[in-house]
């Protein structure tokens, strides 16, 4: 395979280097296309565009294949944890137990959030929806310690990245809570990391919350498959915001803002609430297939197709087998599973899905289990972001850490007004 590509323009051949990953992928390296041709590329969406060379998560989309730097999906799901995956995504390897300790430790020494963050808490309308109160939060808390108002400093990452990871937990419970009108449950150090979380989220000042092992396992599983996902629009949003030297927490901020969207983390919502939509009209799937099969009749199958899985999301495989244990554990029986199952069945032998390769996503099935476990709708996003932040201190850590890397800033194609003179007021007509 030639380890260049040629590209003519206006009789001009223009050899450009092709670069290849570790994987086989291969690009196309455009960084001096502007200033031999005059010319830029145009990929709306960034399709078939690559931002950057990262070492921490490969997705075959074709294949279905996920791993996390190397290691399969699958084997994590099985074998590991969410705090443990955390690690490795972060740090490049799988902890050995010393490093696993002192990383818990810090997550431990870090769950409390400054005492007079409560007040911010207070200034939230109860219908106020918690990914809102999670971004500014994340901002608000990093006010109190000023090294997290720094761009990146080697030497206070480890802290600052344990803070996050631990305080956007302790934040979302607390979220939770103020919107039920429930005291607040201050995190206990007992607890391990996602225990910790169902405590703060479910128990009574007067009484624990039972942690069902299996319910624990379930969300921990939950974070774990949702840590990192290559350039995904919250991280693509992370990397951007990183770019300009801004400090951690903001740049977590902005990937929680950029995960809210329906199209991306508010799948999860968007899928229950499509769902119970469905319940409600008394369809058994059928209408809705064809509904989102119509682009007129402005519905999606939520939860269904991916920028880059054409093929099975291997997420969606593995939530959905813990989705069918867990709801057999608690002996569950979730009307929306059955409408779920029967979408999926129906989609999946459809030729509008299956000419344009739309699977279930990791989307699809999470809902059901976090409902299980009586976690409300709102709060889903949130779930999905608290899993994503190893992913997105991943990223963040790795553009800090290449010398190399440029404020990111793209190019456009202008298709506006050509030179226009200023008109006075006096002269002006309304448009027609
Ligand atoms: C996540 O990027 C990541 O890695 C994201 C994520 C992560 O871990 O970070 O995996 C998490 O965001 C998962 C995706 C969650 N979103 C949804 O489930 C929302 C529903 N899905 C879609 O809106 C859509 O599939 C996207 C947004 C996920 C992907 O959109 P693309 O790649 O821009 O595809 P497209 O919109 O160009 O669709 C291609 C065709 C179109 O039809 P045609 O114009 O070719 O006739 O497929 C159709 C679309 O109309 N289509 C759907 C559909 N998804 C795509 N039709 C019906 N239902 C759908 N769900």
């Amino acid at each position: 395979m030639s380890n260049t590509a040629k590209l003519e323009l206006d009789g001009k051949v223009y050899e450009l280097p092709v670069v290849t990953g570790t994987e086989g992928e291969r690009a196309i390296d455009i960084s001096t296309l502007r200033s031999a041709s005059g010319a830029i590329t145009l990929d709306d969406g960034y399709s078939n565009t690559g931002s950057c060379r990262s070492a921490i998560t490969f997705i075959d989309g074709e294949r279905g294949i996920l791993r996390y730097r190397g290691i399969p999906i699958e084997e994590l799901a099985e074998k590991s944890t969410f705090v443990e995956t955390a690690y490795l995504i972060i740090y490049g390897h799988l902890p050995t137990s010393r490093e696993l300790q002192r990383f818990s430790g810090l997550l431990t020494q870090n769950e409390l959030l400054h005492e007079d963050m409560k007040f911010h808490f207070e200034g939230f309308p109860t219908s106020a929806h918690p990914m809102a109160i999670l971004s500014s939060m994340i901002n608000g808390s990093a006010c109190f310690y000023p090294e997290c108002m720094e761009p990146y400093h080697a030497e206070t990452f480890d802290e600052e990245a344990a803070r996050l990871i631990s305080q956007v937990r302790t934040i979302a419970a607390f979220a939770y809570r103020k919107s039920r009108g429930l005291p607040i449950i201050y995190p206990k150090p007992v607890y391990k990391y996602t225990a910790n979380f169902l405590h703060m989220m479910f128990s009574q000042p007067y009484a624990d919350y039972d942690l069902q092992p299996e319910v624990v396992r379930a969300l921990d599983l939950i974070f774990l498959l949702h840590a990192d996902h290559e350039q995904n629009c919250s991280t693509a949003t992370v990397r951007f915001t990183a770019s300009s030297q801004a400090n951690l927490f903001a740049s977590a901020a902005a990937g929680v803002c950029a995960l809210w969207g329906p199209l991306h983390g508010g799948a999860n919502q968007a899928v229950i609430e499509m769902l119970e939509q469905i319940r409600k009209e008394g369809d058994d799937g059928s209408k809705f297939i064809e509904a989102a099969k119509d682009k007129k009749s402005g519905r999606r199958l939520m939860g269904f197709g991916h920028r880059v899985y054409k093929n099975y999301d291997p997420r969606a495989k593995i939530i959905k087998a813990q989705c069918d244990a867990l709801l057999n554990t608690l002996k569950i029986n979730d009307p929306l599973l059955d409408i779920a199952i029967k979408l999926e069945t129906a989609a999946l032998n459809d030729p509008y899905f299956i000419e344009r390769k739309l699977y279930p996503n990791v989307d699809f099935y999470s809902g059901i289990i976090m409902r299980a476990i009586g976690i409300p709708v709102e709060m889903f996003t949130v779930i999905f972001a608290i899993g994503r932040m190893p992913g997105w201190i991943a990223n963040y850590l790795e553009i800090s850490e290449d010398k190399s890397s440029r404020i990111y800033r793209p190019r456009q194609v202008y298709v506006g007004a050509n030179k226009s003179p200023y008109v006075p007021i006096k002269d002006r007509r309304a448009a027609e």
